[in-house]
């Protein structure tokens, strides 16, 4: 067989992944980003620069292509449905792009389609969200979250009494949510491809670091009971068959303490609590969504193994032109498979590069992770 022109929005690590594992078999993708220096570029058959974000620049790639795909959500969705109408194939389609993008239609996506979330509303800015509290049509603690800004948790304020209210509110059009009180973050990332196959990975559990609000260790298997692994695996299909999306969707969801599960959001895309796929599932996340864009037959998801995978961050103090300490005492222990991003400059919590530890057991990963999180230290010579 022959394959199509793949083109990437994006050329940033995940665009990275999707290169080497479409290099397995010599599938040539295309990549669209202001620099070739991003971590795609070496990687990448073909690497234009231009903006994702642009029209002209987006048409102009998509044009050259057979089949186009993202690596991140904030692209130019105009242009992606006029590549559409001159007959491309777009995965994910920019329709439910353009309400994924948007965590304010996302949220009534889901009301809409009876999929479980927590209770919202919408605002058009800080003074509607301030007045509402005044009314008493609002009341602490809640949550706030940028409609369209939010990124990393960047656009995420958590509200809990008056001097946050003066302190964290964030500007612009926003939508409120109940604060859940969170018994476990859980991932299932599930993939689609035109002909109707949907598989999905076993969900992964996310620990947060409190200070950068950043996943710190994600854990696969879950410690989760069967019956709530086949709630939120169901409740993912029934998110990626709503949004009829094809390639992967990862689902980020919320298990509280009252025994709900509640779908928090999604990233069509591959996806940070995918990463521990290349070196523990049959099939990684990357191929996994080539296989779904280009309407292949979906891979195996089964784990291999379980892991522990931490994101590699830049260490606090230090801005610059990164040097990687420790990297060969990380190496010298069994089991820890290191990714690094190639990201020429290092900043606080800026994410570097990922670590895989895969062990017999998840305390045993644990271990190690931790200890490549103390040997680890990405930094920069001044
Ligand atoms: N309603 C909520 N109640 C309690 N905690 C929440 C709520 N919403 C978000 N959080 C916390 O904030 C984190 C970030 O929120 P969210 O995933 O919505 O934002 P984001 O900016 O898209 O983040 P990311 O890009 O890291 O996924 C969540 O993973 C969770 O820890
Ligand atoms: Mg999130």
């Amino acid at each position: 067989m022959s394959f199509p022109k793949l083109g990437i929005l994006g050329g940033g690590q995940l665009g990275k992944m999707l290169c080497q594992a479409a290099s397995c078999w010599e599938l040539p993708i295309y990549a669209l980003d202001t620099s070739i220096e991003f971590p795609a570029g070496p990687y990448a058959k073909g690497f234009q620069q231009g903006s994702f974000k642009d029209y002209d620049d987006v048409l102009g790639f998509g044009r050259q292509m057979d089949i186009i795909t993202i690596e991140i959500e904030h692209v130019n969705t105009d242009a992606l449905k006029q590549l559409q109408e001159e007959g491309k194939t777009v995965h994910p389609d920019p329709a439910a792009l353009d309400i994924i993008k948007d965590k304010g239609l996302q949220k009534t996506f889901y009301k809409e389609h009876n999929i479980p979330t927590s209770p919202f509303q919408l605002f058009p800015d800080k003074n509607a969200v301030l007045n509402a509290v005044k009314s008493g049509d609002l009341t602490i603690p809640f949550v706030q979250k940028s409609r369209t800004a939010g990124y990393d948790g960047k656009g995420v304020a958590v509200i809990k009494n008056q001097a946050d209210l003066t302190e964290k509110l964030l500007d612009g059009a926003c939508m409120i949510e109940d604060l859940v009180e969170m018994e476990k973050e859980i991932a299932v990332i599930v993939a689609q491809n035109e002909r109707g196959e949907i598989s999905a990975f076993d969900p992964v559990e996310m620990e947060f670091n409190p200070i950068a609000n950043l996943v710190e260790f994600l854990i696969c298997p879950s410690n989760i009971t069967e019956e709530q692994a086949k709630t939120c695996t169901d409740l993912a299909t029934k998110v990626i068959k709503a949004f009829n999306i094809c390639g992967l969707l990862a689902v980020e969801l919320f298990l509280d303490k009252q025994g709900n599960i509640l779908v928090n959001e999604v990233a069509p895309r591959p996806h940070n609590s995918g990463h521990h796929t290349i070196d523990s599932a049959i099939t990684s996340q990357y191929e996994q969504h080539l296989r779904g864009v280009l309407n292949l037959p979906l891979g195996s998801t089964k784990m291999t193994t379980p892991s522990v995978m931490v994101n590699l961050l830049g260490a606090e103090g230090y801005t610059g032109k990164a040097i990687y300490e420790g990297l060969s005492d990380c190496l010298a222990i069994e089991g820890v498979k290191i990714h690094l991003y190639g990201k020429e400059l290092t900043k606080p919590f800026r994410k570097m590069g990922h670590a895989t530890i895969i062990a017999d057991t998840i305390e045993a990963a644990k271990e190690k992770a931790r200890k490549v999180q103390a040997t680890l230290i990405i930094k920069t010579n001044d």
